[in-house]
């Protein structure tokens, strides 16, 4: 297992068969120039990178050691998203820092837990992910194949707005705990009376950058394609659309000035060293049971009461105000593939459970016919984890029927840590998804008025 071990090994066999020095000597030589590469990744040398571990526990006890491991010692869970959802047979994507490394992964060889490594080189896909300056030439992407800081972010809004003025409002939804805006973008590309509209949020959670980078293409394509493509035309001449880029804020700056894999907004608990609030449980639908923490230092915390935390409220204030225009709710979040419906907070059925499932069902195909790439679907609740308080049950429970949120890109070869390359090819499987449950519910509220015409 250890190459220092292995080297043991050798000595003594080498000893036995007692060779002269200068054999010896260009055996050791031989041995250390091919194994120098074996020693660094056993862990015997100190990693020089963060790396994210793949393993999966094979019994209660490695279970216990790898829950301990996670809450005891510096790491990330990537997923599950706390410690309590570890189980046997279950793979446990762990973020383990440069200087962890070693002990956590000692402390695995110890216990004869096996791992793979699914990245070595974290630190180095974190800096790349950054370099998004565009006059590096390093980076020939362009804007919408790149991740953006915060204030790049807003800068963008702001410039948007000012190229549509006719088509493109900024609506000042709240502020967050840190008192930055709140900024949603609301598109109306035509006026026709009595339009419907769809709500789209993005960086609910702060590390999930694919998830922003998603809302600024999606505005974007929006803005370039009408009257270009016609699921797009047909989609915007029937509904605004608004679409809230960075729900979180404080998180997501967060994410690029101190620590990448924060997932909270950023409140402070007062009387606890702990920060954060997971903005994800913080919605009244079955607000803080099974599938949520109270522990204010937990991943999952659901806060100190349902909307506590100024970003959720305001979502909810918005969707409240404006319940009987938005007809379709949408949440983007990554990692894992998945396209999720109501519930995540309860086991039962929505009622308009088959509908759903038809919906996103058929997303999932389109996605595999234009991109061959596999999301699962379903229930949050049955295919993913029991999750309370998500906005999207929550939106379900107040009357927008349409209620969705996406997992995007990937399943976890990188994580969070989709590198800028990927941004375009996941982006374009999500507006597939969006746009065959756009049409749909077009197609049904179509279906509706002209049958109540008929009769
Ligand atoms: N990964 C998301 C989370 O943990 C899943 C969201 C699904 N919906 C929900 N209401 N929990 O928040
Ligand atoms: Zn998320």
């Amino acid at each position: 297992m250890s190459a220092y071990l292995r080297m043991g090994e050798l000595g003594q066999c080498l000893d036995i068969f007692q060779f002269g020095p200068d054999i010896m000597a260009t055996v050791w030589v031989l041995f250390i120039f091919l194994n120098f590469d074996l020693l660094l990744k056993t862990g015997q040398c100190a990693e020089t990178s963060g790396q994210v571990l793949s393993i999966t526990p094979n019994s209660q006890e490695q279970v216990e050691i790898l829950k301990n491991v996670s809450i005891h010692y510096q790491t990330v869970l990537w997923q599950p998203v706390s410690s309590d959802y570890i189980k046997e047979q279950t793979q446990v994507h762990l973020y383990v820092p440069a200087n962890s490394s070693q002990t956590v992964n000692d402390l695995l060889h110890r216990h004869s837990i096996t791992y793979e490594v699914m990245l070595s080189n974290a630190d180095e896909i974190i800096e790349m992910q950054m370099r998004n300056d565009s006059t590096d030439p390093r980076s020939g992407a362009t804007f919408y194949q790149r991740y953006h800081t915060l204030e790049d972010i807003y800068d963008w809004i702001n410039r948007t707005a000012k190229d549509y003025p006719n088509t493109v409002k900024v609506i000042l939804v709240g502020s967050s705990h840190e008192k930055r805006p709140l900024y949603a973008l609301k598109l109306s590309l035509n006026n026709r009376p009595n339009k419907k509209a769809m709500w789209i949020d993005c960086g609910i959670h702060a590390r999930e950058w694919i998830s922003p980078a998603f809302c600024l293409f999606f505005v974007h394509y929006s803005l370039l394609f009408y009257n270009q493509n016609q699921a797009m035309t047909q989609i915007l001449d029937n509904m605004d659309v608004y679409v809230l880029p960075v729900m979180n804020p404080d998180g997501y700056k967060y994410t690029w000035t101190n620590d990448r894999m924060w997932r909270k907004n950023r409140f402070p608990k007062k009387g606890t060293p702990c920060i954060g609030v997971d903005l994800n449980r913080n919605f009244d639908a079955n607000w803080c049971t099974r599938g949520a923490s109270d522990y204010p230092c937990s991943e999952i915390y659901c806060g100190a009461f349902p909307e506590s935390e100024p970003e959720s409220q305001a979502v909810a204030n918005f969707l409240r105000s404006h319940k009987d225009s938005i007809q379709i709710y949408l949440s983007i979040h990554s990692y894992s593939q998945m396209l999720l419906m109501p519930y995540s907070c309860t086991m039962d059925e929505a009622e308009n459970h088959s509908e759903l499932y038809e919906m996103v069902k058929q997303a999932a195909e389109n996605i595999r016919r234009y991109y061959r790439n596999i999301y699962t679907y379903g229930p949050g609740a049955k295919t993913i984890y029991l999750a309370p308080g998500g906005s999207d049950d929550w939106a379900h429970m107040l009357g927008i029927k349409y209620s969705f949120t996406f997992e995007l890109q990937d399943r976890g070869r990188y994580g969070f840590l989709l590198p800028p390359s990927h941004i375009q090819g996941a982006c374009n499987e999500a507006l597939t998804a969006v746009k065959t449950i756009a049409l749909k519910v077009m197609e049904k509220s179509q279906a509706s008025t002209s049958s109540r015409q008929t009769v």
